[in-house]
């Protein structure tokens, strides 16, 4: 893991522009994804006017579950080959409400007020400051609106394979809820939604990964 910001952005582009064709092989990420779409749809009351953002989306499996369920969903990442096979799968499965867009909210803002719901799955432990991206999710949520965060739980580094662009291992939900308090989040809930199970090559021993979503309101 190394902790130079821009190294790791560079990492992160190459790992999974690499990763994106098969990203949808393992079971265990489609799994993951799913449980968290269904987390999201049984915290928050969404609705068919609601514009989402969804960000670091990847092959956007979250907001491919979700688009029936809002109006228009903007799903950014970093890697432009991920956000292809996003858009491939989109058109196969007819869904004509997602806008991928390529961009970097840790270097540049979104327009403010715009978001009724901004969520994003799995991404904070590749941000270096992911308090500051979370600043940008308020700025970028209408009053009222609602955020959504799912990451693995603060971990030894056994968990990812290869640690380049890995900017944490693992996050402390606890952390995320003092973030959303010092930024006047309402409603602050976090829970325990998920376990990944799973053995490294090398090592003896299966470990579980749990994965925590939170969840508030802007004020
Ligand atoms: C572990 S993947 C999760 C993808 C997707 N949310 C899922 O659950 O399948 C992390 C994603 O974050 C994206 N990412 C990494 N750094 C980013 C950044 N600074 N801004 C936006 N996206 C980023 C990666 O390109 C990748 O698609």
């Amino acid at each position: 893991m190394t902790s130079d910001p821009e190294h790791i952005q560079a990492d992160n582009v190459k790992r999974f522009d690499d990763a994106a064709a098969d990203w949808e092989e393992k079971p265990q990420r489609v799994a993951l994804a799913r449980r968290v779409a269904e987390a999201i749809q049984q915290a928050i009351p969404l609705s068919g006017t609601m514009r989402v953002l969804e960000y670091g989306c990847g092959t956007g499996m979250v907001s491919r579950t979700l688009s029936p369920h809002v109006a228009y969903i903007t799903a950014v990442d970093t890697s432009p080959q991920m956000l292809e096979v996003l858009g491939q799968k989109a058109r196969e499965e007819k869904i004509a409400n997602i806008e991928p867009l390529v961009h970097d909210l840790t270097s540049k803002p979104l327009p403010v007020n715009n978001f009724d719901l901004v969520m994003s799955s799995m991404t904070l432990h590749h941000i270096p400051d992911f308090k500051e991206l979370l600043l940008q999710f308020f700025a970028a949520l209408k009053p009222g609106g609602y955020l959504a965060v799912a990451d693995l739980i603060t971990e030894d580094g056994s968990f990812h394979e290869d640690n380049s662009g890995v900017a944490h291992y693992g996050i402390n939900p606890e952390g995320i809820r003092s973030i959303l308090t010092e930024n006047g989040g309402l409603d602050i809930t976090v829970q325990e939604i998920h376990t990944i199970e799973k053995q490294q090559e090398g090592d003896t021993t299966r470990r579980s990964y749990p994965i925590f979503l939170a969840w508030c309101r802007k004020a």
